[in-house]
């Protein structure tokens, strides 16, 4: 069983949001002082969205990302995690978290089968931290070292590249994740809602920084395990291994292998497009298995070629908590 949509595209990875809710406020993603939040009793609970990704896997989805907002906010994440690595054909489950629980629950989350996690970190200078996200980098080192600790591997951190923000943190970012072990990636800024199109401001293009990070350090072509459209470099002489996501200045929807479920159980087909299917009211109304298969396949048509964060930036209205990352 395979998932192939009308261009041709094999899915095979799931990004789930489990909640829209964060405790950070990056002001690229949530407006200062939001709480415009769904209603938990609107989010699947975890018999739903067992029964969901049962569906996926059994169309040949075989990764499955947790994401949110904050996917640790959503209580009880580790039982969640381990009844989805449960099922049969699931054999990638990750995570993406800023880490600001991290520290508490990075054991529980390996426990239940999660292997390898994703942290969104913009700079290790706290004041700056400060500013972005609202929060306390403290919370988010604790984390890091604590999943390192209990063997959480590998450790991804993603940057999101904003000129005069923190394109100036690059490096001391690199020396951090060379002492730890970290992977590092970094990220342009999308217009995702208002919040992310104000950020454009500070758009800048990954080739730039490539090219600084070059006149210091001998980096070499390298490749790396996981689903997504980073392309890598490695550090000459050390295990530092670099990653460059370039939805604007290089898209790569062309092996887009992915859809994305929100925490209230709409299937979202593309980070930078309204396309949506909603399955929450079917799965409470008794859809079938077999219908939901069905239901399944019918909205991954609806996938469309390519994003237009370029030629119509002013096109997604939700913020990238909605979505999920
Ligand atoms: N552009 C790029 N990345 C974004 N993120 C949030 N909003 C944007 C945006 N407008 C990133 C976060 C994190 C993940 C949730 O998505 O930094 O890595
Ligand atoms: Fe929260 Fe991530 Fe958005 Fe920051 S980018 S506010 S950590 S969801």
């Amino acid at each position: 069983m395979s998932l192939i949509d009308q261009y041709n595209r094999e899915i095979k990875y799931l990004r789930l949001s489990v909640t829209d809710r964060c405790d950070l406020r990056c002001f690229y993603c949530m407006p200062k002082g939001f709480d415009g939040y769904e209603e938990p009793e609107d989010w699947l609970n975890f018999d739903e969205i067992e029964r969901v990704i049962a569906s996926f896997t059994r169309l040949g989805v075989s990764a499955v990302r947790l994401t949110g907002g904050e996917p640790l906010l959503r209580k009880d994440l580790p039982v969640l995690a381990q009844r989805l690595s449960a099922l049969p054909g699931l054999d990638d489950l990750s995570l993406s978290t800023n880490a600001t629980r991290l520290g508490k629950h990075a054991q529980a989350l390996h426990n239940a089968g999660i292997s390898r996690i994703n942290v969104s970190l913009d700079t290790v200078n706290p004041h700056k931290f400060k500013d972005i996200t609202q929060g306390k980098l403290e919370k988010i080192t604790t984390g890091l070292l604590q999943a390192k600790a209990v063997g959480l591997d590998p450790i991804k951190i993603n940057m999101v590249i904003m000129k005069g923000v923190n394109d100036n943190d690059v490096e001391a970012m690199v020396d951090f994740c060379m002492e730890h072990g970290f992977t590092l990636r970094f990220i342009e800024t999308m217009p995702i809602g208002d919040t992310g199109r104000n950020a454009l401001d500070h758009y800048i293009s990954l080739d730039i920084i490539e090219q600084r990070l070059a006149e210091k350090y001998q980096l070499i072509p390298a490749v790396m395990s996981g689903a997504g459209p980073a392309r890598y470099v490695q550090v000459a002489g050390t295990d530092l291994k670099i990653g460059f996501i370039t939805p604007i200045s290089q898209h790569f929807c062309d092996t887009c292998n992915r859809v994305r479920l929100s925490a209230t159980g709409t299937l979202y087909m593309c980070l930078g497009d309204e396309h949506k299917y909603e399955l929450r009211h079917l799965l409470r109304e008794g859809i079938s298995d077999s219908n939901l298969d069905q239901v399944i396949r019918d909205a991954i048509n609806l996938k469309p070629l390519k994003h237009e964060f370029n030629e119509k930036p002013e096109k997604v209205v939700r913020f990238m908590s909605m979505t999920g990352g």
